[in-house]
């Protein structure tokens, strides 16, 4: 392999020959390729000549540029944005290697900015005002509502108004709570108006979930709704909210306001519990404030949000990112992986309360100045045609989605596809978890017409944004590989000792150097920061992915190697489900491990030690499981739950995780050496047990 100077392995030769027909391609005619590292998909000729970068010299010889002069590069794209003042001295400065000192990262250091104005005022003085921002669609078909640029921006103002008017100040935490309505991005854009740091926590989340992130980040307030329809079940959000609340003044904590938006198609405010002085009303306050308001100026490393995700212990990580360099970072990385052109239609099915709402509902594509299509409901509500249908209503161009996603509208048939045009469809992004081949072809195939490239997107909370992901157009794709890294990133894959592997390789996924999008730390614990991320591989950011490399250059993601399972492309802590479990007074012990699930990817399979002398029932194995959905959300329900009087673990008490793994996908001829054990006969009695 010819390794250049940045570390990067160029594909073979025949990627700079004249590309084969993509009619020809082994995928469409139905073949199976000699292996999956040969099958290649190439994106035709037409849309290779319009796309941004539309050849793989072309992304070479930006990508060099990228990581060889990195200020330079960034400094042009950052040049293409709004600074109250510039970055004095340099784009980047730090440290991210543990042996020298602490680890700090820092971009645009000096440079002063907001991106709030950068999303709207931007864009509207550049004539998009009458541009629409957001398409919004209802859980029920029918309900629909849009805001245009200018339209956006003046309800953000009110917010704004509103939030300084009673007391938020720059650096303040603002909890939202909130579903896909108009009213989650513009709570997300009137704090980052304000200098006040968001935490979106997903609406899925249950109260003690809720209070668990209030105690870390004690905001000031709380913005919610009363309640939301999901499909065809009614959630009453605010009650979830009071109940958190009323967990956390037990710790002593008070709120300064409980902004609420009176969701009236799903619940009248009359029905709603109330608790005067401390509840407002949305629709009462935010109206009456002007609808134009001051940009608080914010440093580049200034907050800009808090978004807890899981670790591998049961405490959620609040991983906190900052101004000028994530805004810099999702706007590049929306604009090139899906090739974006000012007439697209964008929707990304993903939740605000997860990154890939922060960073591609919100920041990435309206700091573009894109049209953003926002969907409160269900994809398979009330059919499994809806996101199609929602596609041809508002000409979608680009979908973002995940893999569960489209493995579950795969197996309620093509029929309801086939029922809507998609033509609109120009790119189809992907992102959560590995995709697996023959979901990727049946989203290439039957959902884009086999016209779309697919942009399968590998990153993380911690990333801010995209770090692989194929530029469409401008190099072929194989399915199931999240092809080359995006600018500014290298990629590096370690063995167990740390060593960088070349060439064809597999071990641990990690990153050298900085991107711009980092994240600087997880709030209040700078140490976990460094322990978990940067002490595993000294000199290198760990993802806690595995991952192989293959003749070509190109990355395939091959999963968690660390106590994180990702279910439904939601990242879960065993740990946490663990401690759920172990908080119901009957259960002792537990021990959760993911199992390979056909649709939501992976499913949680969690090991349960009773209580001496508590019987297994069904109706116990109903309360553990309520005993999660309580704790962390619906989200996390077990789906398994295996009765264990006794886990193996070694003499020295340690659970031996492999040997569940295997007794849980019932590879029971791979259990491997047991000798180990402290007692070796649990393994056959939990064998035993399997199926009670
Ligand atoms: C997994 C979501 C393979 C991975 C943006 C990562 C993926 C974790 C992909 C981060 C992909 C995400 N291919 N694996 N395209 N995208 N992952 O923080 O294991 O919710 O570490 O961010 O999801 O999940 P998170």
């Amino acid at each position: 392999t010819s390794r250049s100077m940045v570390n990067f392995y160029y594909p073979p030769h025949n990627l700079g020959l004249p590309k084969p027909k993509h009619q020809l391609n082994a995928v469409l005619l139905g073949q199976a390729p000699a292996s999956e590292e040969d099958d290649l998909v190439f994106p035709s000729p037409e849309f290779s000549s319009q796309a941004l970068v539309p050849s793989f010299n072309q992304y070479m010889e930006m990508y060099k540029r990228s990581v060889e002069d990195p200020a330079g590069f960034w400094s042009d794209i950052a040049a293409q944005f709004y600074w109250k003042c510039r970055w004095d001295p340099s784009v980047y400065s730090g440290n991210l290697d543990v042996r020298k000192g602490n680890v700090n990262i820092k971009w645009f250091e000096g440079g002063i900015t907001n991106i709030c104005y950068n999303c709207l005022d931007r864009n509207i003085e550049s004539g998009n005002g009458d541009k629409i921002a957001i398409y919004w669609e209802g859980n029920e078909p029918g309900a629909d509502a849009s805001l245009t640029y200018t339209q956006l921006l003046q309800r953000v103002c009110q917010l704004a108004n509103y939030l300084k008017d009673i007391g938020v100040k720059k650096g303040d935490a603002v909890l939202i709570y909130l579903p896909m309505l108009m009213e989650l991005p513009i709570a997300m854009l009137a704090c980052a108006r304000i200098g006040a740091i968001h935490s979106v926590v997903f609406a899925g989340f249950s109260a003690e979930s809720v209070a668990q992130r209030i105690n870390d980040c004690k905001p000031k307030v709380l913005i919610t709704c009363n309640a939301v329809m999901r499909g065809s079940k009614l959630i009453h959000l605010k009650q979830i909210v009071d109940s958190a609340l009323t967990e956390s003044s037990q710790n002593g904590f008070s709120l300064g306001a409980c902004l609420t938006y009176e969701n009236k198609p799903a619940m009248k405010r009359e029905a709603t519990e109330w608790q005067v002085g401390r509840d407002v009303w949305w629709q009462d306050v935010v109206p009456k404030y002007p609808t134009t308001s001051e940009v608080e100026w914010v440093d580049a490393e200034d907050p800009l949000f808090l978004l807890y995700t899981s670790g591998s212990t049961g405490k959620p990580k609040g991983v906190l990112h900052t101004t000028g360099g994530y805004m810099i970072y999702s706007a590049t990385t929306f604009k090139y992986a899906f090739d974006y052109k000012a007439e697209d239609v964008y929707w990304c099915t993903a939740d605000c309360g997860w990154i890939t709402g922060h960073s591609y509902v919100t920041y990435g594509p309206m700091l573009n100045g894109a049209t953003v299509v926002v969907y409160e409901g269900a994809p398979n509500y009330p059919d499994p045609g809806r996101s199609w249908a929602i596609v041809d209503k508002y000409k979608v161009t680009l979908l973002y989605t995940a893999p569960t996603l489209v493995r579950s509208l795969m197996r309620e048939g093509n029929e309801h596809v086939n029922r809507y045009s998609r033509k609109s469809l120009r790119v189809l992004g992907s992102v959560g978890e590995p995709i697996n081949p023959s979901a990727w072809r049946w989203f290439y195939n039957v959902i884009g017409d086999s016209r779309c490239p697919i942009s399968d997107t590998w990153w993380q909370t911690e990333t801010g944004g995209f770090m692989i992901a194929p530029l469409p157009g401008a190099w072929p794709q194989k399915p199931g590989s999240a092809t080359f890294p995006f600018f500014g990133v290298q990629p590096v894959i370690v063995d167990d000792k740390g060593n960088e592997l070349e060439g064809e390789c597999s071990g641990y996924l990690c990153i050298k150097g900085s991107w711009p999008g980092a994240f600087r730390t997880l709030f209040g614990d700078h140490e976990r920061y460094e322990t978990a991320y940067f002490k595993p591989f000294p000199g290198y950011y760990f993802s806690g992915d595995g991952c192989s490399r293959d003749k070509d250059g190109y990355y395939w993601l091959t999963g968690r190697v660390d106590d994180v399972i990702n279910v439904s492309g939601h990242r879960i802590g065993t740990a946490e489900v663990e401690s759920a479990l172990v908080s119901h007074s009957h259960c002792t012990e537990a021990a959760v491990v993911g199992v390979e699930h056909e649709v939501k990817g992976q499913g949680i399979y969690a090991f349960v030690t009773l209580a001496e002398g508590v019987p297994y029932s069904e109706e116990l194995r109903k309360s553990l499981i309520l005993a999660v959905r309580k704790q962390i959300g619906a989200f996390a329900a077990p789906d398994k739950i295996h009765w264990a009087p006794g886990l193996p673990k070694t003499r020295s008490g340690k659970i031996m995780r492999r040997i569940l793994r295997k007794i849980a996908s019932r590879q029971l001829d791979e259990l491997g050496d047991t000798s180990s054990l402290a007692d070796p006969n649990v393994v056959d009695q939990l064998i035993a047990l399997a199926d009670h």
